[in-house]
C-alpha cells in the first residue's frame, strides 16, 4: 500500500470520512484508491470478534478467554504475558482483525472500580512492563493493539463524563507512568483515549496529554482512537490530537470536518496528518499474513499456565499441597458453574471452559469427592444450602471451597459497592470451617474481597482471580501441588474498604472526582502511614522457601546517566521446585518535596531447583531515582542518598543496600519572587547571595534582642517565624537598609542567579 499516492488522491471529504469509523468495528474503506478497511476488536484477555461488524453486544466468535489482567499481573513474569500476546495476535489473524483493543493500564485507585479485573495494578512500573510486554507479544505478529483507557480513567461511575481532578505531578508519577513505559516500550500502533475528563478537558480533545505529551515527549507514532462515544465535537478532538472516532457510521461528524476546513476553521494540515497515521496504521494490518484458524488447545494449555503461575496463595497452614487426602468436600457453586471473567466488552465466548470440578476428580481419583453448591448465582440467603454444605464437609477430611463473587458485581459500566462477599458466601464459610478446619476457601474475583469475618477460621487460601477459561486446570494443579504456587499480588488487599487511600474522595459529586490521596495510592499510602493490611503488594506464598543472600550493588555512588545494577543470589530452600519474584524498591532518603517510603523500580522471576542458588541482576536508570517537579516542569533526579531494597514483597525487605547518586547536571535554580527564605537558603547559589542580607539581620536581631534567638521580646524564634515565609515579605521589615526597595532588591538577586 502506497500512502503517499493514496493520501494524495484523497478528496478532503475522503479524509474526513476516514477519521470516522465506518462501521462499530471497522475504519472507512476507499475502495476506488484501493484503501481497504482495518478491523478492531476487544481485548484486552482475548478477542470479542463480533461476526457482523454492526451491534456492539452480539455474540462473538469463539475465542480463547485467558485469564484476566490482574492474574496475568500476579504472575510478575513478562516473558509469559509476551505469549499470552503471540497467541492472541494468532487468533486475530485467523478471525480477520488488524487491530486488539487492549492492554489497559489504568492504575486501581481504589478496589472499588468496576473494571480493575481488566487493569494490571496500583503499580505503574509493573502495569507499563506487562503492558508493553503484551503489547510486543501482539505486535510480533503483525497485529497493532490499542492502549487504553488514556487517562485518569480509574472508575466507572460517570466514566462519560466525570472530570477527574488531579495534579500534575500525581498525574505523571502514577496516572501516565505506565502509559509512559508501555509507549516507549511497546510503541502500540495505538492509543484509546478515555470517556472522562481530565481537569475539565475531555480526553478525547485533550492537546496537552495527547499532542505534547504523548506525542511531544513520548515519541508516539501511531493512531489515537476515541474509546466508543468519547468523542463530542469532532474538530475540537482532531485538534486535540485524536485520530479516529469510533463506532461509526457518523455522516454529520464526517461533514462537520468537511465544514470546518472548507470554513478555514480546521487547518487541513492538521486532518492530513491524522489521515496519514490511519492510513499507515491500514497499511500495517496489510503486512500479516490472514491463516485459517488456530490452535485451541495449545492456546487453551497456555491459559491453563498462565493461571496456574498468577494463582497466589494467601494464606497455607500447611494443608496445601493436598497430599494423601481420601474424602474430599468440594462445596461451592464456581467448582461447577466456574466464573472467570469480568462483565462487558471484555467478555469473551470461549472456546471451551475448564470445570475446576471435574479437573480436581481427573487429579484426585482414587479420593472420593461429594458436592453441593453452598450459595446460588445471586446473592440471596440459601440456609437449606449451608446445611447440606456443612454435612458434606463434617463427613470429610478436608473442605475445598469454591468462592466467586456473583458474576454481575464486577463490570464495565459500574462499580462495586463493597469489597464484601455475600452474606451468604460469609455464613457458608463460617459454618463449614466451624465443623472442618481442614478448610480450603479457593476464591474467585476480579480485585479484593474483605476476608476479616473468615479468615482466621480456614486453613488456606487460594486466590484464583478472574482465571480466564482454563483455571479450573491451574486451580486442581495447585491444590495438587503438580504446580507449586508462584503469584504474588499486584495490588494491596484491604483490611478494610474504609482502610482505602481513595475512600474519602470516592467516587466523586457534582460531576468531578478530586484525587486527593495524591500520589499515595496502593502500597505508596500504606506504607506512608504505617497502616495495616491484609495482604501487602507483592504478597505470595509457595510450597518452597527462598533465601536471598549476598545482594550487592555495582557500585555505592554512581553517576545518573551510568544508573546502577543490583545482584542477589537467591536459593530455593525447600524440598520442591519453585519460582520467587524478586523485587526492588526504590527509597530516597532526602528529596525537597514529599516523596512514597519507596517505589517498584524492578523485579525479576526465577526458577530454582530444590537446593539450587541463581544471582539475579536488575539495572535503574536514573529515571529510577527521579521525580516530577512541578517547579522543574520535569523529572528530576536529586543528587543524594538513596536505599535500594531487595525484598520478597512490599513489606519482606531482605536487603538495604544505601548509595549515593551524583548527577552529571547540577539542576537549574527555581527561585522565584515568591521563594521563602528556606527555599532561598536551600538553593546554593540563592544561599551565597542571601548571606550578607541574613548577617545584617541578625545584627540587627541583636541590637533589639540582645544575644538570644528573640523569644525574649515576642516569645518566639524570629528565625522559625519566618523561614517559610517570601523572602521579599521578609525584606519588607528591614526595607530602611537595604539599597533598593526589596522587590527590586531580590528582581536583582535572581537576575544574578540566572546569569
Ligand atoms: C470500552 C473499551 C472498549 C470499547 C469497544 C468501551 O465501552 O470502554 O474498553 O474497547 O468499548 O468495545
Amino acid at each position: 500500500m502506497d500512502v503517499d499516492k493514496i493520501l494524495a488522491g484523497m478528496t478532503l471529504e475522503e479524509k474526513a470520512a476516514l477519521c470516522t469509523g465506518d462501521t462499530a468495528w471497522t475504519t472507512t474503506p476507499v475502495e476506488r484508491l484501493g484503501l481497504p478497511a482495518a478491523v478492531v476488536s476487544d481485548g484486552p484477555h482475548g478477542l470479542r470478534r463480533t461476526p457482523e461488524n454492526t451491534g456492539l453486544g452480539q455474540r462473538s466468535l469463539p475465542a480463547t478467554c485467558f485469564p484476566t489482567a490482574s492474574l496475568q499481573a500476579s504472575t510478575w513474569n513478562t516473558a509469559l504475558v509476551r505469549s499470552v500476546g503471540e497467541a492472541i495476535a494468532e487468533e486475530a489473524l485467523a478471525m480477520d482483525v488488524n487491530v486488539v483493543l487492549g492492554p489497559g493500564v489504568n492504575m486501581k485507585r481504589s478496589p472499588l472500580c468496576g473494571r480493575n479485573f481488566e487493569y494490571y495494578s496500583e503499580d505503574p512500573f509493573l502495569a507499563g512492563q506487562l503492558a508493553a510486554a503484551l503489547i510486543q507479544g501482539i505486535q510480533s505478529r503483525g497485529v497493532g493493539t490499542s492502549l487504553k483507557h488514556y487517562a485518569a480513567n480509574n472508575q466507572e461511575f460517570q466514566r462519560f463524563s466525570i472530570d477527574t481532578r488531579v495534579d500534575e505531578r500525581t498525574l505523571r508519577e502514577i496516572y501516565l507512568t505506565a502509559f509512559e513505559i508501555a509507549v516507549r516500550q511497546g510503541q502500540p500502533w495505538t492509543v484509546m483515549c478515555s470517556y472522562n475528563k481530565i481537569n475539565g478537558t475531555y480526553g478525547s480533545e485533550h492537546d496537552f496529554l495527547l499532542n505534547q505529551v504523548l506525542r511531544g515527549e513520548w515519541g508516539f507514532e501511531g493512531v489515537v482512537v476515541s474509546d466508543w462515544g468519547a468523542v463530542h465535537n469532532r474538530v475540537a478532538a482532531l485538534k486535540g490530537g485524536l485520530d479516529l472516532e469510533m463506532p461509526g457510521p457518523k455522516p454529520l461528524r464526517v461533514q462537520a470536518v468537511v465544514d470546518a476546513v472548507q470554513a478555514g476553521t480546521l487547518d487541513v494540515a492538521v486532518l492530513d496528518r491524522a489521515v496519514r497515521r490511519l492510513l499507515e496504521m491500514v497499511a500495517k494490518g496489510q503486512g500479516a499474513q490472514r491463516t485459517q484458524g488456530f490452535d485451541i488447545e495449545a492456546h487453551h494449555a497456555l491459559a491453563a499456565r498462565v493461571a496456574a503461575e498468577g494463582i497466589v496463595l494467601l494464606k497455607n497452614d500447611g494443608i496445601l499441597p493436598l497430599c494423601g487426602v481420601e474424602r474430599v468436600a468440594v462445596i461451592g457453586r464456581s467448582a461447577e458453574q466456574p466464573h472467570y471473567q469480568g462483565g462487558g466488552s471484555s467478555h469473551i465466548n470461549p472456546t471451551k471452559v475448564a470445570v475446576p470440578l471435574e479437573e480436581l476428580r481427573a487429579r484426585l481419583g482414587q479420593a472420593s469427592i461429594t458436592y453441593c453448591e453452598g450459595y446460588p448465582a445471586d446473592a440471596a440467603a440459601r440456609p437449606d444450602l449451608i446445611g447440606e454444605a456443612v454435612a458434606q464437609a463434617a463427613a470429610a477430611e478436608v473442605a475445598l471451597l469454591y468462592i466467586a463473587l456473583p458474576s454481575y458485581i464486577e463490570s464495565e459500566g459500574y462499580d462495586r459497592q463493597s469489597l464484601d462477599l455475600t452474606e451468604q458466601q460469609v455464613a457458608l464459610i463460617k459454618a463449614v470451617s466451624a465443623v472442618q478446619p481442614r478448610t480450603v476457601v479457593i476464591l474467585n474475583n476480579g480485585a479484593p474481597v474483605a476476608m476479616g469475618e473468615w479468615i482466621d477460621g480456614v486453613a488456606a487460601v487460594v486466590e484464583a482471580y478472574m482465571m480466564g477459561q482454563a483455571g479450573g486446570v491451574a486451580i486442581a494443579e495447585v491444590l495438587t501441588g503438580a504446580v507449586n504456587p508462584s503469584g504474588k499480588l499486584a495490588e494491596t488487599f484491604p483490611e478494610a474498604l474504609e482502610d482505602t487511600p481513595a475512600y474519602l474522595n470516592w467516587p466523586g459529586e457534582a460531576g468531578a472526582v478530586r484525587y486527593g490521596e495524591g500520589l499515595f495510592i496502593g502500597y505508596r499510602y500504606y506504607d506512608k502511614k504505617g497502616a495495616r493490611v491484609l495482604f501487602p503488594f507483592g504478597y505470595g506464598l509457595s510450597y518452597t522457601s527462598f533465601a536471598y543472600s549476598n545482594a550487592r550493588v555495582s557500585a555505592d555512588t554512581f553517576m545518573d546517566v551510568d544508573g546502577v545494577q543490583v545482584s542477589v543470589d537467591v536459593t530455593n530452600t525447600g524440598c520442591v521446585a519453585g519460582q520467587e519474584v524478586v523485587q526492588l524498591y526504590v527509597h530516597d532518603c532526602q528529596a525537597d518535596l514529599v516523596r512514597p517510603e519507596k517505589e517498584l523500580k524492578g523485579f525479576a522471576k526465577v526458577a530454582l531447583e530444590p537446593g539450587e542458588t541463581r544471582t539475579v541482576t536488575i539495572t535503574l536508570d536514573a529515571r529510577a531515582f527521579s521525580y516530577w517537579h512541578p517547579d522543574h516542569g520535569r523529572w528530576i533526579a536529586e543528587p543524594g542518598d538513596f536505599t535500594l531494597l531487595v525484598a520478597a514483597s512490599s513489606v519482606d525487605v531482605r536487603a538495604c543496600l544505601p548509595v549515593t547518586m551524583q548527577v552529571s547536571q547540577p539542576l537549574p535554580s527555581v527561585l522565584d519572587m515568591e521563594s521563602t527564605m528556606r527555599e532561598w537558603l536551600a538553593d546554593p547559589q540563592g544561599k551565597a547571595l542571601l548571606a550578607p542580607v541574613l548577617e545584617e539581620m541578625a545584627a540587627a536581631s541583636r541590637r533589639l534582642f540582645g544575644e538570644g534567638d528573640g523569644s525574649e521580646g515576642l516569645g518566639l524564634n524570629i528565625m522559625d517565624m519566618f523561614v517559610d515565609t517570601p523572602l521579599v515579605s521578609v525584606l519588607e521589615f528591614r526595607a530602611g537598609a537595604l539599597p533598593k526597595p526589596p522587590e527590586a532588591f531580590v528582581a536583582d538577586l535572581l537576575q544574578q542567579i540566572r546569569r
